[in-house]
């Protein structure tokens, strides 16, 4: 007699932003453009904005302190930090939040990257180490800050977020589901060179290119034994601004023959019209809202499409686990959200230009945030973090 295989997914998942918050409509008041255009032709209302004593660092430690508040680090024997706003060449970031969050000393840490799609590597390995043990669960944090050049046509897709999440057996919330489709495909859409602090783009080819990557992944879910398109209830699409995912989706529809109305995908877009694009965190913070803003999904298979440029492209599914509203933080997220203080545009471009903190000299960053953890400065060449309260 063979046992079932224990579900594996997500038991708890957290959420965190910047302290700043940039209208869409005052920036396109400053540049000259009609407003619909962010509202609707790229559907964002708001970005998010990092405050000089914040960064990827102190947005992963916040997201991630409730989940080892709520349930302790004993079985964590792995933190994957997946990011492509990397603060180090060399040092894993989550080496930081390690630290942050008082963690064990037998941990392993390390960063992944891969554009947007890193989180869901992450994801992936985190499935095969906690099949390995189960007794394991893996901390696995999405973080990143989205910048572009000002002026550019990508300046309104900018952002700030991350998304911490638990991976272990008995998942409360998700149980993520064998069969995945992947596609990759070597495209000059959006990269960062190692001397540049904001994105090079290729804006209407990166809107071609993840649509093929959807599609190949999609044929490659299919192929490899995954379910018809009628079979999944919700789709989580990559959100580097809601209206992509929902154009996206359209032509997914059209390729399966399967159509679909609204309630497939309207609930996804909750969070990222206002958070703005979190890169490789802005998958599971559509899962967020998904979870957060319906009244019960139990049950319900939810399809994800995580798309990193240049690029990788991964679809999978997911099934919301019984009783799983008991898991949640009602109102964490649009709390934070709300909370968050308003900057013009000179005062978000002054921020913008002086995100970049050089290495060289010892600084000291003003008290700015309200997090738990903030980016103190550096000191001998080295980044140097503190909670707020101390
Ligand atoms: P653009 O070229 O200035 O905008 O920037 P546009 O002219 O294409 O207009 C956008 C939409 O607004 C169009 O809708 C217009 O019609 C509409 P569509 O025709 O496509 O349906 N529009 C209006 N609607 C209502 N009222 C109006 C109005 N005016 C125009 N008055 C672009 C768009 C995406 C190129 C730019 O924002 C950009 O470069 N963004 C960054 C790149 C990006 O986000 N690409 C998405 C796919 S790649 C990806 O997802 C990966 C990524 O997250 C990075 C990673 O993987 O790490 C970016």
């Amino acid at each position: 007699m063979t046992t079932a295989a224990p579900l594996i997914g997500l038991i708890d998942l957290a959420v965190a932003t910047g302290h700043h918050v940039v209208d869409l409509g005052d920036l396109a008041v400053a540049t000259g453009v009609d407003p619909a255009k962010y509202h609707v032709g790229i559907g964002q209302d708001q970005m998010s904005v990092l405050a000089p004593d914040e960064d990827i660092v102190t947005m992963a430690a916040s997201a991630a302190a409730p989940i080892i508040e709520r349930h302790g680090a004993e079985r964590i024997r792995t933190v994957l930090f997946a990011t492509e706003s990397g603060i180090d060449q060399s040092k894993a970031a989550g080496v930081y939040v390690h630290q942050l969050l008082g963690l064990p000393s037998g941990c392993r840490v390390v960063e992944l990257k891969q554009a947007c799609y890193g989180a869901t590597a992450g994801l992936q390995a985190a499935l095969g180490m906690v099949a390995r043990n189960p007794q394991e669960q893996v901390l696995l944090i999405a973080a990143d800050n989205a910048r572009y050049d000002v002026d550019s046509p990508a300046e309104a897709t900018q952002g700030a977020g991350a998304v911490a999440m638990l991976i272990g057996t008995d998942p409360a919330l998700l149980a993520i589901e064998p069969v995945t489709g992947v596609h990759t495909a070597d495209v000059d859409d959006f990269w960062r060179p190692n001397d540049r602090s904001t994105a090079v783009v290729d804006g209407r080819l990166s809107v071609t290119a993840y649509v093929d990557s959807l599609l190949g992944a999609w044929d490659d879910y299919r192929a490899h034994g995954g379910l018809d398109a009628d079979e999944i209830d919700r789709f989580c699409l990559h959100q580097p601004f809601t209206r992509m995912a929902a154009k996206a989706f359209k032509q997914l529809t059209q390729h399966t023959g399967v159509s679909r109305d609204d309630t497939a995908i309207a609930s996804t877009f909750a969070y990222n019209r206002r958070v703005g694009n979190s890169y490789t965190a802005s998958l599971y913070l559509a899962l967020a809202a998904v979870l957060d803003t319906e009244a019960d999904v139990a049950g319900r298979r939810i399809g994800f499409f995580s798309y990193g440029s240049g690029s990788v492209g991964e679809f999978f599914t997911g099934v919301v686990q019984p009783g799983y509203r008991a898991a949640l933080r009602p109102g964490a997220v649009m709390a934070q959200l709300d909370a968050r203080v308003p900057l013009d545009v000179p005062a978000y471009r002054k921020i913008h230009a002086g995100a970049v903190l050089p290495s060289e000299t010892d600084a000291k960053n003003p008290h700015v945030t309200t997090a738990p953890y903030r980016f103190a400065g550096i000191v001998g060449r080295a980044r140097r973090y503190e909670h707020t309260s101390s």
